[in-house]
This record gives C-alpha cells, structure tokens and sequence, in this order.
C-alpha cells in the first residue's frame, strides 16, 4: 500500500437565529466558527475500517456491522458515525479498502456546536483527499445526511451545509444556501457552553409534538421567527450587534415557547444579560448545550466572568470563512 495520509479539516457551527422553525420549512441563519476539526485517513490492508479519536472515547475497529473496542470504554455510538461517513465515501468512490481514520476533535460533542456534522464532513473529504479523488460538495452534503441521520433522525440539513460551506449563510430546507455575502469577517459571538450532553433528535421530537399538539400557536410562533430571521440577516450585515442582540432576546423567547431552553441555559442567559449584554439565546437544540450572546468590548469580559460563574465553558468566536478543506500528504 502506498504510504499516504488524506487530512480533512471542517469548523463547529453556531446557529444565530431560526433553529427548530428550520425543521418546519423556515430560514435560518448560521455561522461556521474558528473551532475546528480534523480527520486524518490511511489505508489499511485488511478492509477493517479502524476509527480512532481521545474526544469520541477511543478507539474500535468496525468490520462489516460488527464492532470490536480497541481501548477500554471505547464508545461505539460515537466512533460509529465517523466509519459511516467513512463507508459512505469509499462507496462513493468504488472502493473497498480498508481504512485508520483519526480524529482530533476540537468542537465540543453534543452541545449544538455541530461537531458530528463536522466529523463527518472532514471524514469524507479526507478519504477523498486519501484517494485522490474529489468528491462535489453537493455530494459530500448528502453523503454527510448518512451519519447524521443515525444520529439525530431527521436533520435539516442546516449543520452539514454551514460546516461545509464556511462563513455565514441563511438556509432553508427545499431551497439551500445563500452565503450572506456581505456579512463582515470579524463578527464575532459569545458562546457559554452549560456540558450538558444532549440529543438534538430528542430536542427536536419535543418541539414537533408542541407543534403537533398546538399548530395554530406554532404557526404564529413560525411567523415571528421569520420576521426575526429577515430582520438579523440586516443587522448581521451592519454589524449592529444591539439590534442583534435584541433579535437574539426575541428569539429566545419563541424557543422557550416551544420547549427548546433548558434551566441550565436559562441562567447562563440570565447572567449574560445582567452583565450587559445586548441579548442573549440557545444556540442549535437546546434542551443544554450551549448559549450565545453578543455584547460590546467594554462589558465583554464581564460577562465572561458571569458565565464562568455559572460554571460554563465560554469560547469567543469568530468565523470561519474555509468550511471543508482536505488535501493529501506523504505519511
Ligand atoms: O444539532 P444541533 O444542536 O446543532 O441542532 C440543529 C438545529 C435544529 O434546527 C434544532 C435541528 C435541525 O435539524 O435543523
């Protein structure tokens, strides 16, 4: 086997405005940031598919459907999605070889930052990049849909398109993106991350069974949440991150309506807020994870101190304008 390693880089993503209402046919609108991962891919010659990663628990080696654990407590539900985004490309590419995919995951796992969107877009492109082969984005995105169903049921599509992509985009679920051209590289976000784990799918049925138990609300809350979209797109351009600020508070209160928050969430937001932000809200499911919130440089470090407080990780963010980027290189 020729001696080369295919590398795939991909960021996290923070949804600024419209999750949920995205699941239902809305806009959203989202940004990559300069949280980042990387996948590393070789071949091997015994057709096994090994995944290894520290962030997703270890490492285990999946041969056909049955999974073998490498190293103790190895976690075969999150090492699964990388060898399915893996399978996927090889599939999309005639091959059958057998493969060590390693991943440093630098995006928090299960906050709402996208980082198993980001696994699985980096892993396809680096076995691509292994192959010397490029794969279209359009095919990565769908190829990417494979991993993330298993993971959160029914996706919109939102997290692989803003991690693939890069920068900052509007999206909408039978219509796709638009990069929001003029947004500016430096806009940057606040992000309070509460650790606790959740699960987009189960986040998601609950806001779709209030949905289902009260559509005419939801449709009126739908509503709002498109004004709120159309008025941020504005504001994100002007880099007016009062008016932002004030949309996020909107926003969140439609979010909390419909069962997305959480009272881990609810104080980090509390606390921005008190330390003079100008809004705060969840970011991606809800239900834990993470918030953000925007605020000026003369309270920023403030609020910092507030979230810590509360004892939340805080990242500040910018974006990332690349998105997916794999190449090839000697081992
Ligand atoms: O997986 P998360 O936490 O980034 O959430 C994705 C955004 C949702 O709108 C809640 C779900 C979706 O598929 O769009």
């Amino acid at each position: 086997m020729p001696s080369k390693v295919g590398r795939g880089r991909a960021p996290g993503k923070a949804i600024l405005f419209g999750e949920h209402f995205v699941v239902a046919g809305n806009s959203a609108i989202a940004m990559a940031i300069n949280l980042v991962n990387q996948v590393a891919a070789t071949f091997r010659g015994d057709g096994k598919i090994r995944v290894q990663s520290s962030e997703l628990g270890g490492a285990g080696i999946f041969d056909g459907p049955a999974f073998q654990p490498e190293t103790p407590g190895a976690d075969r539900a999150l090492l699964e999605p990388v060898k399915v985004a893996a399978s996927a490309a090889l599939k999309e590419i005639n091959s059958n070889t057998g493969l060590n995919v390693s991943v440093e995951a630098n995006v928090p796992i299960s906050v709402g930052l996208g980082s198993s969107a980001s696994v699985a877009v980096a892993t396809i492109g680096a076995v691509a990049s292994l192959l010397d082969r490029s794969i279209p984005r359009g095919r990565v995105f769908a190829l990417a849909f494979e991993s993330e169903r298993l993971l959160h049921g029914n996706p919109s599509g939102i997290d692989q398109m803003i991690v693939l992509n890069g920068g900052i985009i509007s999206y909408q679920r039978d219509r796709g993106i638009k990069a929001l051209e003029q947004a500016p590289s430096d806009f940057s976000v606040l992000i309070g991350n509460t650790k606790v784990r959740r699960s987009t799918g189960t986040v998601v049925a609950r806001v779709l069974a209030f949905r289902d138990r009260e559509p005419g609300r939801f449709r009126a809350l739908a509503e709002d949440a498109a004004k709120i979209v159309a008025e941020a797109q504005e504001a994100i351009i002007k880099l007016d991150y009062s008016a932002i600020g004030r949309l996020m508070d909107q926003n969140q209160r439609l979010l909390v309506e419909v069962g997305a928050s959480s009272a881990e969430l609810d104080k980090l937001i509390t606390a921005a807020r008190a330390s003079g932000a100008f809004g705060a809200k969840l970011t991606g499911a809800g239900g834990g994870g993470c918030m953000i919130t925007v605020a000026d440089d003369s309270t920023r470090d403030r609020i910092v101190a507030a979230l810590r407080e509360f004892g939340a990780d805080v990242y500040e963010v910018y974006v990332d304008e690349t998105g997916l980027d794999s190449w090839q290189e000697p081992n």
